[in-house]
C-alpha cells in the first residue's frame, strides 16, 4: 500500500468497481478498498447466481428517490448499451429473461471476473480483508486510516452500498461518512423485500407455502403485475418484492389473484353451464387447485355452483380479483435486496456524483437515495453512477 493516491474508492462492490476502472482509464491512481474477504458478493449471489445486470427497457420511471429526476443525467451519460457492450467485449454470454431482464447464460461470476479484470488493466489497486478505521478531510486531501496503514487521497468514493444481507458484507459505514460530514440521509427502509403477516393470513399463506401463480399486486395507483408465491411468513415473488418499496407500516395492499379474468362474470357463466360443479372445482380451472381449496374452505363457502347465491359468487370474487390485506411487516435487511433511502441527493451533483459541500468527496451506488425496481435497474444504477463518478474524481 502507497501512502498517496489519486483517488481511493471504498467498497468493492459494483459502483465501486466501475469507478476504479473508470477513474484508472483517465490515467488516475486507484486505490480499492474493501472490508470483507470477497469482493462483489452482492453480485455473485445476484439473479439466482446469473446476475441481472440490467434492463432493455431501464429509465428513471424504474427507481424511486425523493427527487425522480437525479438519476438521469448518468444514465445518459452511461446507458444499459454501453454496459452490454462491456459484457459483449468480455464475451460473456446472456439472455433476456422476461420484460428486459439482462442475465449471464453460465454464472455471475463472469461479470465479477470482468470487472476485476478491466480494474487490473488500468492497475488498480485492490486491497481486501481492510478495515477503515478513521477518515478525515485535511486542506485539499482526504486521510484515510486503515488497519493496513494510513493512505490519502485528493478524492474519495463511498461505494459501500446498503444494508441488506449484513452477513456478506453490507455495513452502514455511507451513512456513517454522511453523518459525519454533516450530510442528510434520508428514511432508511428494507426494500424488493418478503411481506410477513399475522393471525389467520398467515395461516392461511402457509398453508400455501409453495404455490405460486401471476397476480397483480397494488398499492393506490401503484401496481404490479408478475410472479406472486405464498411462503411460510407470508407472500414473495416480483410482484410482491416490488411493491414492498411502496409499503408503509399499516397500509393495505390489493392484490388481483387472476388479473385478466373476472371472475364474477365467469362463476355466473358456469352456474348457468355446469350448474353441478362444485364451486372449489371450477375455481381450480383458473388458479392453482391448492389456492382454489383454500380459498372456498376460508370463506365456507364450497357447494355446487348452481346453489350458489349471487352473495357467495360475490365473496369468492372479491377475495380472488381483490383480495385486500395489512402485511404485518417485512422480512427485513436479512432477505431484502436494497435499501430504499439513502443519501439525500440534494448534497450530491447528479452530474458529477460529488457532494456539493465538499468537494473530492463522492457517493455512488446504492447508499444514495436512489432504489430501483426489481429487474436490473439496480445494478444499471451502480454502473452509471460509477461511470460518472470515474469521470469526475
Ligand atoms: P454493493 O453492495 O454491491 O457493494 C458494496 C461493497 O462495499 C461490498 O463489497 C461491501 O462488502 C463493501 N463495504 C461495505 N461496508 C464497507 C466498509 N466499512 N469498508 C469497506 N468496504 C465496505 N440488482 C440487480 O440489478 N439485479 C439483480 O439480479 C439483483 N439481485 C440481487 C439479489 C440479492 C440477493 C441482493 C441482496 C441484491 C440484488 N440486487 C440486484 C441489488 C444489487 O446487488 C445492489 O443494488 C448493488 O449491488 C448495489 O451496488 P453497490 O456497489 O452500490 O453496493
Amino acid at each position: 500500500m502507497n501512502e498517496k493516491y489519486d483517488v481511493i474508492v471504498i467498497g468493492a462492490g459494483a459502483a465501486g468497481l466501475m469507478c476504479s476502472f473508470e477513474a484508472g482509464k483517465r490515467g488516475k491512481k486507484v486505490c480499492l478498498l474493501e472490508h470483507s474477504s470477497k469482493i462483489a458478493e452482492k453480485i455473485r449471489i445476484s439473479g439466482g447466481g446469473r446476475c441481472n445486470f440490467t434492463n432493455l427497457f431501464s429509465t428513471d420511471s424504474n427507481f424511486i428517490s425523493n427527487n425522480k429526476h437525479f438519476c438521469k443525467s448518468a444514465f445518459s451519460k452511461y446507458t444499459q448499451d454501453d454496459f452490454i457492450k462491456l459484457v459483449k467485449n468480455h464475451k460473456i454470454e446472456f439472455y433476456e429473461k422476461k420484460l428486459g431482464q439482462l442475465f449471464c447464460t453460465k454464472s455471475a461470476k463472469d461479470i465479477i471476473e470482468m470487472l476485476i479484470t478491466e480494474c487490473k488493466n488500468q492497475k488498480v489497486e485492490i486491497y481486501i480483508n481492510t478495515k477503515i478505521e478513521n477518515l478525515a478531510k485535511k486542506e485539499n486531501s482526504y486521510l484515510v486510516k486503515t488497519d493496513k496503514g494510513p493512505i490519502s487521497s485528493s478524492s474519495i468514493v463511498i461505494a459501500t452500498g446498503g444494508l441488506s444481507i449484513p452477513k456478506i458484507g453490507a455495513s452502514d459505514f455511507g451513512y456513517k461518512i454522511a453523518e459525519k460530514f454533516n450530510l442528510k440521509v434520508t428514511k432508511l427502509e428494507p426494500a424488493l423485500v418478503p411481506l410477513i403477516f399475522e393471525r389467520d393470513i398467515l395461516d392461511f399463506c402457509k398453508s400455501l407455502a409453495g404455490v405460486s401463480l401471476n397476480a397483480s399486486v397494488s398499492i393506490n395507483k401503484i401496481s404490479f403485475d408478475e410472479g406472486l408465491i405464498f411462503t411460510h411468513k407470508g407472500l414473495s415473488g416480483p410482484s410482491i418484492l416490488q411493491i414492498s418499496s411502496y409499503w408503509n407500516k399499516n397500509c393495505a395492499i390489493k392484490i388481483n389473484l387472476l388479473p385478466q379474468q373476472d371472475i364474477n362474470v365467469l362463476l355466473k357463466e358456469r352456474r348457468i353451464s355446469t350448474p353441478k360443479q362444485i364451486l372449489s372445482n371450477i375455481l381450480s380451472d383458473y388458479l392453482p387447485n391448492k389456492l382454489a381449496l383454500a380459498i372456498c374452505n376460508k370463506l365456507q363457502i364450497n357447494k355446487k355452483i348452481g346453489d350458489s347465491s349471487n352473495k357467495d359468487i360475490q365473496k369468492v370474487s372479491d377475495f380472488v380479483n381483490n383480495w385486500t390485506i395489512t402485511p404485518s411487516g417485512t422480512e427485513g435487511y436479512k432477505t431484502a435486496e436494497v435499501t430504499l433511502g439513502g443519501i439525500d441527493t440534494k448534497e450530491i451533483s447528479s452530474s458529477t456524483m460529488e457532494c456539493k459541500s465538499h468537494p473530492g468527496l463522492y457517493f455512488i451506488g446504492e447508499v444514495l437515495d436512489v432504489t430501483g425496481h426489481l429487474g436490473g435497474h439496480n445494478f444499471q444504477w451502480a454502473w452509471s453512477s460509477g461511470f460518472v463518478a470515474g469521470q469526475n474524481v
